[in-house]
């Protein structure tokens, strides 16, 4: 493999700019499994404060936070609502019945949002011993599988009005809450201000080497609280990477529109390659889901049992995920203009124009 030049696997690979490193290099620090890191709580105060909500947990994962969001929720034996192809069922290794002891209700839709008649006729809330009690419902905004597409603000309004309509909490899976506010033009708070917990990632687009932060009602957070400790996420000098997270906070939401406007050019030029498709309205923020068409010769496997594509692209220095149809490219911190025309250009020579 020739040297990685854009590296357009996920918005997780980006490394700690200078003046982020600058910040974990003065942070002060205290053991916060006491209580005591000043930096960590400084973070925990900020997020809250910027998403209008009582308390914040400061975890390693996104995860740990959707995870422990859960356990603050529900009981076992419990059901929970949510999208077929959400983060919390398919990709947290089967945490949901193997920690918290619950099972998902999952109802479809090709954009991530519940349809509103099926979360109605799916929440048990009976005597009847034969059904599984619903106790949470959970939205993802933006929505990674379907698209990265923002959830539209009057869907989050008419399945936030269901779930107080039956006295429910709604957890909101926002590893990229920052994209969603960005592509609606929105405030953090307005966001929030529907959910009981949300789930807020810093190592995603904001750039952060670790963590995400629990966000939410005083008494889930201090549920939260007890079950991190549980599952290992008690952290010690933390407050080396909650100062990454500070000035990811500080300095990186604004940005995140360079990232959609690149991503919106890279799926543009995909769009006009031989064989290749994008459904450019999907493409609203940083993610770009593309696909090839059946039998292209891109899409067969190359001796590194990767497809051709995405071999073809790395001998040219240039990172993406999935196969054999279904494709992603995520644009991110450590991509600029140069990286966007090097993966354009390398896109052209692999599809052969
Ligand atoms: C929508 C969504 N939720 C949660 C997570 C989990 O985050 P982590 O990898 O920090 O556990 C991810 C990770 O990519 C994600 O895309």
């Amino acid at each position: 493999m020739k040297t990685l030049l854009v590296d357009l696997r996920s918005d997780t690979v980006t490394r700690p700019t200078d003046g982020m490193r600058a910040a974990m290099l003065k942070a002060p620090l205290g053991d916060d499994v006491f209580g005591d890191d000043p930096t960590v709580n400084g973070l925990q105060d900020m997020a809250a404060e910027l998403l209008g909500k009582e308390a914040a947990l400061f975890v390693p994962s996104g995860t740990m936070s959707n995870q422990l969001a859960l356990r603050a929720h529900t009981r076992h034996g419990d059901e929970v609502i949510g999208h077929s192809g959400c983060h919390m069922f398919n990709y947290e290794s089967g945490a949901a019945s193997a920690l918290a002891g619950v099972q998902f209700r999952l109802l479809a839709s090709d954009d991530g949002t519940l349809p509103l008649d099926a979360i109605k006729t799916s929440i048990h809330q009976t005597d009847d011993p034969h059904y599984a009690p619903t106790t949470l419902i959970c939205l993802e905004d933006t929505h990674n599988a379907c698209g990265g597409v923002p959830l539209p603000s009057k869907h989050i309004a008419a399945v936030a009005a269901i779930a107080k309509e039956h006295n429910l909490p709604l957890h909101l899976d926002g590893a990229r809450f920052f994209n969603a506010i960005t592509a609606k033009g929105i405030s953090a708070r307005e966001l929030a201000a529907p959910f009981d917990t949300v789930s807020i990632c810093l190592s995603k687009g904001l750039g952060a080497p670790v963590g995400s932060i629990l966000v939410g009602r005083e008494d889930a957070i201090q549920r939260a609280y007890r079950f991190r400790k549980m599952y290992g996420g008690g952290m010690r000098q933390a407050g080396v990477i909650a100062a990454a997270g500070q000035y990811a906070l500080q300095h990186h939401i604004t940005r995140l529109s360079d990232d959609h406007r690149r991503a919106r050019l890279l799926a543009e030029h995909i769009s006009t390659l031989p064989g290749f498709h994008v459904d450019l309205t999907k493409v609203q923020t940083n993610l770009i889901y593309f696909g090839l068409e059946e039998n292209h010769h891109l899409s067969l496997l190359s001796p590194t049992g990767k497809p051709r594509l995405v071999h073809e692209l790395l001998e040219l220095g240039v990172a993406i995920t999935g196969g054999p149809y279904r494709l992603r490219a995520a644009l991110h911190l450590d991509v600029d203009d140069a990286g966007l025309e090097m993966a354009c250009n390398a896109f052209s020579r692999v599809a052969d124009v």
